[in-house]
């Protein structure tokens, strides 16, 4: 063969090689795009699905009238508004919280800014929110419905159905609702109105945390705290709230801890329906109650201290923490053996924490003595 022809040969068979490497790549790409684009085609529409689903809807006025039956069924109320319930054409049952105000079309923007802020934040512990109506006659909260209602009903009345185990349960659930909103959430969401009232109970009793995010979407109104603009429920609202303290998360912690106190105890520990005169009186007592209880006895004082306490006719010093034996590592130094040995607190000495302080002179005054061992 001339090399020429050889050279033609070659090259031609080359040619074909490269063709056919070229036809294959060709096919093997189309069909892998093919089956890539399913498989992104699919995911992405799954993913726009779960995103459409977590995203709140917004509804209008009217079908939240046709859900609720014209509002016909009252849940109860609070300090941002009414609460109702009802149940949307696929069976899903509601709660609607029609709220204080008006629908100023300036708020607009904020309002829904917060509401797209509430209602992607989930958790087995946090009560989600569905989605929104704000027309200018209605603003209201749409919320999955939780069938047994607030934990106030079972924790002070008479239908103590919930026994310690399932307390303990629901305590440890709220606390994790709040790790989740402090902790875990992208911004953090701090609740100022942590209380029984706001941890809510589906029909297995499992515990929810209620109306997180609400302080920052509404103003409230008088029926709670307003010193300095102050949030939350007394008897919950930590003291920064109201005192020039910095306000963070620490807040939410300060209620849960009141919260816990509720629970063991299964009573509140504020009665808010006492009127004025009988707060001081209540103040008074438990101010006492607490010298009374005192773990070291010559911090006790004398029973005829005792009955002036309780008549108000002396000024009662702030008490001592009575359980320093259960904070053992926070109580500070020991008190100086001098106050132990011989001194009484209303005559002479007080011991804070880790502070010693003089006695008032009212307690001169009124010559008490205190007991000792
Ligand atoms: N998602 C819900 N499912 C079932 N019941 C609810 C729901 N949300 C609220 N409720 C009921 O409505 C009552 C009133 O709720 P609302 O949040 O308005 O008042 P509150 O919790 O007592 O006070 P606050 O305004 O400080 O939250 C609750 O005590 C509860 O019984
Ligand atoms: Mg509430």
């Amino acid at each position: 063969m001339r090399p020429v022809a050889a050279a033609s040969i070659f090259l031609v068979l080359a040619f074909l090689m490269a063709l056919k490497y070229m036809i294959s790549e060709y096919l093997r790409r189309i069909r892998g795009k093919n089956s890539d684009s399913t498989f992104t085609t699919l995911t992405i529409d799954e993913f726009l699905d779960g995103i459409e689903r977590e995203k709140p809807i917004r509804f209008s006025a009217e079908q939240l009238i046709l859900a609720t039956g014209n509002f016909a069924s009252l849940l109860g109320t609070g300090g941002f508004g009414a609460v109702y319930k009802g149940m949307f054409s696929d069976g899903t049952p509601v709660a609607v919280k029609v709220l204080h105000g008006s629908s100023d079309k300036k708020i607009e923007e904020q309002f829904m800014a917060e509401v797209g802020t509430i209602g992607r934040v989930h958790h087995f512990n946090l009560v989600r929110l569905y989605g929104f109506c704000f027309e200018r006659n209605m603003r209201a909260l749409v919320y999955e419905y939780m069938s047994n209602g607030s934990l106030d009903r079972f924790l002070f009345h008479d239908n103590k159905i919930i026994g310690f185990e399932k307390l303990c349960e629901i305590a440890v659930g709220t606390a994790k609702g709040l790790a989740y909103l402090h902790e875990e959430c992208q911004q953090r969401i701090v609740h100022y109105d942590i209380k029984p009232g706001n941890i809510l109970l589906d029909e297995k009793f499992f515990p929810k945390v209620a109306d997180f995010g609400l302080a920052k979407l509404c103003n409230r109104d008088n029926t709670h705290i307003t010193m300095t603009g102050g949030r939350g429920t007394p008897g919950y609202a930590a003291p920064e709230l109201w005192m020039p303290y910095a306000i963070t998360h620490k807040c939410d912690v300060y209620s849960f801890g009141m919260l816990l106190f509720e629970i063991i105890g299964r009573r509140r520990n504020l009665d808010t329906n006492l009127p004025e005169k009988d707060r001081e009186v209540a103040e008074r007592f438990m101010k006492a109650a607490l010298w009374c209880v005192q773990s070291r006895p010559e911090s006790r004082p004398l029973m005829s201290t005792v009955v002036k306490m309780l008549e108000g006719s002396m000024e009662i010093p702030s008490p001592l923490n009575p359980f320093p034996n259960l904070f053992e590592q926070t109580t500070g130094p020991e008190p100086p053996s001098h106050f132990l040995s011989n001194s009484s607190i209303f005559e002479s000495t007080t011991v804070t924490g880790s502070k010693v302080e003089h006695s008032t002179p009212v307690m001169t005054k009124y010559e008490i003595h205190m007991a000792t061992t």
